[in-house]
Parts: C-alpha cells; structure tokens; sequence
C-alpha cells in the first residue's frame, strides 16, 4: 500500500508477542545519546522494557518520563532519566494512543497521564505513536470517550461546562475506591466524555481547552509524524503523517 512500509513478518501471534514485536521496532528508532521522551501505559511499557533491555547491553540515552509509573519502571530498568525543565528539545518520543486516525492525529489519556504526555511530545523534534491496529479509526470519537483533565476544586461546574458543549462527561473514579475520584500525577481529576464521532477535532479541541477549571484534553492533534501499529497477525506497520 502506497506510504506503508512493511517491517515484520506475519505469522498469529498473541497480544503478549505482537507488543513484543511492535517494541523491538519501536526500539530501533531510540540512537546513542538521544534525549526520549517515554510515554505512559501498556504498550509504551513494552517498548521501556525493550529499552531496558538495550541499556543493560550498551545502549546510552536519557529518558524523559510521561508519569510517575513510567519513571518508576524505567528508573528499575536502569534508564538514565532527566526532567522536561533540564532540556531544551527531546529529539523523539514514543507513546501509546487509544485511537488514531489516518491523519494520525489521537486521543490519548486511557491511562491517565495525558497532561505529561502532551507536555512532552510538544517538546519532541520526532513523535511516534505505537499501538495496535485496532487502534485505527476514521473519525475519533469511534471507540472511546475524550479524557479531559481538570482542577478538582469545582469539578461538577467544569463539567456542566463541558456538557453545554454538547459532550457526555463522567468522573473517572479511583479503582480502589468508587465513591472517590481517580487522581492524576499533578493532582488533578479525569473527566472521560462520550463525544460522539469527532467531526472536527481542532474545533473540539479549542472549545474543550477554553473551559475554565480544564487543564488539558487528550486530542493529540498535529503532533504524530508517524505511527508504529501491530496488526493480529503481527506485522508491525509504520504509517507517515500525510503532508498538509
Ligand atoms: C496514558 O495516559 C495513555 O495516553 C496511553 O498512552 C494510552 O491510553 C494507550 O494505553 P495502552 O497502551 O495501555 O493501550
């Protein structure tokens, strides 16, 4: 297919082995003595692993974090880490999606951490995203509600707010604790809104970050030059952003 390039071989394969697979191409792009951002959340994980793993045989790089969880696990792999405050430009990043489309613009924010991770990837000279294809979609919006972060103090507001928008917002709540709130890295709360397919993000995405009491929305737009996406059967896909 014209602007893909095909990199893996196909055989069936389960989840476990086409991250694996997906992570040791993603890993490739990672060279002596880059600055990377790391992001957040299964598949970025798999690709830190990965990364460990090429450290522990030489490679040298300096990571920047996505969240707490993130510095942790690569922190115990024995990546070198600095912060987004030290550098003036990351020259890559590598993070997960929860959709993208075929512009390659994404939501994000299944796992939380999208403040950090936007924070990071506008700092990046190179974005790649990596999923699997089932992240493909369309038009976003497809499978999975837009995480809004916010400021907790008068949350219920912010999301009226939101709601006059014409999108459906839901509190994420704690995993140990249902009555409570999840809680974010920088403190803040998550607001999963069911928007419907997204006709146009930009528009979406200027109307949501104009909402007093929101931090930040996880419509990545713009910003991906290229997705790193594994199909069931294991074959590991780059796409290119198409020219503007
Ligand atoms: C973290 O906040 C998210 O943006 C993740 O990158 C995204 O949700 C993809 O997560 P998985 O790789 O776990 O599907």
């Amino acid at each position: 297919m014209p602007g893909q390039d095909f990199i893996a071989e196909p055989p069936d394969v389960d989840l476990t082995q086409r991250l694996q697979r997906l992570a040791v191409v993603a890993a490739d792009l990672v060279l002596p003595g880059m600055l990377v951002g790391l992001g957040t959340g299964s598949t970025a994980d798999t690709v830190i692993h990965e990364l460990g793993r090429r450290v522990v045989e030489g490679l040298d790089f300096t990571a920047v974090p996505t969240s707490c969880r993130t510095a942790a696990l690569a922190r115990d792999l024995g990546i070198p880490l600095t912060t987004l405050d030290e550098v003036d430009r990351l020259d890559l990043g590598i993070d997960g999606a929860d959709e993208i489309d075929p512009q390659l613009d994404a939501i994000k924010g299944r796992g939380g951490a999208l403040l950090c991770e936007k924070l990071v990837a506008l700092a990046c000279a190179d974005y790649v995203l990596v999923a699997t294809t089932e992240k493909s979609v369309d038009t976003l919006g497809a499978l999975t509600p837009l995480p809004v972060e916010i400021v907790s103090f008068g949350w219920a507001q912010t999301a009226q707010r939101l709601r006059e928008l014409g999108i459906d917002p839901v509190r994420r709540s704690s995993a140990g604790d249902p009555t409570q709130p999840w809680v974010s890295d920088n403190g803040g709360m998550i607001l999963d809104c069911t928007t419907g397919l997204i006709d146009d993000p930009f528009r979406l995405s200027a109307a949501v970050k104009a909402v007093s009491g929101v931090v930040e929305h996880g419509l990545f737009l713009g910003i991906a030059r290229a997705a790193l996406q594994v199909d069931p059967g294991g074959q590991v896909v780059r796409r290119e952003r198409p020219s503007a």
